[in-house]
């Protein structure tokens, strides 16, 4: 290949990537390891990386199907947007409506409800 044509491949390439990171529905799960997993963990058992023992309260481990049933999609979606304190729940839990779309979000709400496997409070 000479370079003229290996410098629009690259530029391809860069151009793919920059386009996938401002996720579609098809990238949630991208978005949940980028933004989530490090304190929710992987596999939403609240136990990820970031999680350390100064934390004083523990993340919300997703696969618990008895603690996500307490919540509505909607309350999900609130705490997700504005952050833990608008549930009355610890600062730790950042807000997330200026990194993330509304779509991001209730995408983000489908993902935590395939992870505790629970339909949530209605209503
Ligand atoms: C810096 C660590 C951190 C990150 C990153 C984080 N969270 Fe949290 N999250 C927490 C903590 C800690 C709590 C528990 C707060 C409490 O119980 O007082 C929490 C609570 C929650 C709750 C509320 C659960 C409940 O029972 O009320 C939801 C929903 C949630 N997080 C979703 C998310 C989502 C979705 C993301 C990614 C966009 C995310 N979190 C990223 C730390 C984090």
């Amino acid at each position: 290949m000479t370079l003229k044509k290996i410098i629009p491949a690259v530029l391809l390439v860069l151009a793919t990537m920059i386009g996938a990171a401002p996720a579609g529905a098809e990238d949630v799960e991208k978005v949940f390891k980028f933004y989530c997993a490090q304190c929710h963990g992987l596999t939403g058992d609240g136990k990820g990386i970031n999680v350390t023992e100064d934390f004083p309260v523990t993340p919300r481990a997703f696969n618990n199907a008895a603690e996500m049933n307490k919540l509505t999609d909607a309350d999900l979606r609130n705490v997700i947007r504005e952050g833990g304190p608008i549930a009355s729940k610890s600062e730790m839990m950042p807000p997330w409506s200026k990194t993330l779309t509304d779509v991001e979000i209730d995408d983000l709400v489908k993902k935590l409800r395939d992870l505790c496997q629970c339909k949530g409070k209605q209503g």
